[in-house]
């Protein structure tokens, strides 16, 4: 018997030597391993001999089953690579750089934040840092602290979305300046970007929109350094052209001005400005005979509709993406 299982082993050894492909490979495995196969049925027999033969012989079956085992095993990893192989070689080359079948959309920027980055890269270069403020506001912030009393008319309720006085929605973004300086003391040289809402509506308005507030304080600021800063900033933003500051008024700032730069044949208003009333800077905490400075705020839609040529300002909030898409 012991016989007989060498040359099973060798036959299969043999066998198994000249297949190529696994369904052969999987006929052969049945043929000696499967629960009839040759090997098993030895197996099966070992319970008719003595235990000493039994003994014997059944370890000579139990290697023979182990060694044809991992044949096997060997012999399908080896097919599966050589298939592989076969595969690669037979389809073309893959091209990783060729371009997908499907693009990808890929998003763009808002106007409206293309115009804040920009701002806020031009401002950052001569010294500006970013400073925030909520958008729900009280009239102490919006109104009170910015010199603005009870009277005034941008005070009445028909202008201003209240949530419940005196909380409102801010109507612009000065009530930042004020928050800053009761924050950190002077110099301060700050910029801010952000939502503002007023109850109004047509092709030049809509209940919210973005503003841009600029502040800097320090012991001796003078509006010569206002202008400077406009000249640099409209130049940066528009490329060179003349700007005029007409005279204005703005409770926070006294002397205050409107400023236009030159667009076509005319001129354009493009924001407010003006030196920091001294009442501001004494609600803020700051001392007015000793600080001064200067402040400056605009509309952002205004300036992304001039650099991309939008004319109406609602189209900017209808997300309509043939618009979008074109930034
Ligand atoms: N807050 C003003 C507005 O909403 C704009 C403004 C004017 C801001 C003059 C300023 C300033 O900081 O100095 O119309």
């Amino acid at each position: 018997m012991i016989d007989d299982i060498q040359r099973i082993r060798d036959e299969a050894r043999n066998k198994l030597s000249s297949v190529d492909d696994l369904t052969e490979l999987d006929r052969l495995r049945v043929q000696y391993l499967g629960k009839k196969g040759v090997v098993t049925t030895a197996l099966k027999q070992l319970k008719d001999l003595t235990p000493e033969q039994r003994k014997e012989i059944g370890a000579v079956v139990n290697e023979a089953r182990d060694e044809l085992e991992s044949r096997f095993e060997m012999k399908r990893l080896d097919i599966k690579r050589s298939d592989l192989e076969k595969e690669l070689s037979r389809t073309e080359p893959l091209d990783v750089t060729l371009p997908g079948q499907y693009a990808v959309p890929a998003g763009s920027q808002h106007p409206v934040h293309r115009v804040i980055d920009e701002m806020v890269g031009i401002l950052r270069k001569v010294g500006f840092s970013i400073a925030t403020g909520p958008e729900i506001e009280t009239e102490y912030y919006n109104f009170e602290a910015l010199n603005t009393p009870d009277s005034h008319p941008a005070r009445d309720v028909q202008d201003t979305f209240y949530v419940q006085s005196p909380v409102l929605l801010r109507s612009h973004t000065s009530p930042v300046q004020v928050r800053t300086m009761k924050a950190i003391d002077p110099p301060v040289q700050i910029v801010s970007f952000g939502r503002v809402y007023r109850a109004d509506y047509d092709h030049t308005h809509t209940p919210m929109f973005h503003q841009m507030e600029g502040l800097l304080v320090d012991e001796d600021v003078s509006l010569a350094d206002l202008k400077g800063v406009m000249h640099y900033l409209i130049r940066e933003l528009f490329g060179k052209r003349a700007i005029r500051f007409r005279p204005s008024f703005f409770p926070f700032t006294e002397p205050s001005a409107e400023v236009d730069m030159q667009w076509n044949d005319g001129w354009l208003e493009i924001g407010g400005c003006g030196m920091v009333h001294p009442n501001v800077l004494e609600a803020a905490g700051y001392n007015p005979d000793r600080y001064m400075g200067f402040a400056f705020g605009m509309g952002i839609e205004r300036i992304a509709m001039l650099k991309y040529g939008i004319d109406d300002l609602r189209s900017l909030f209808e997300n309509d993406y043939r618009m979008l898409e074109q930034f």
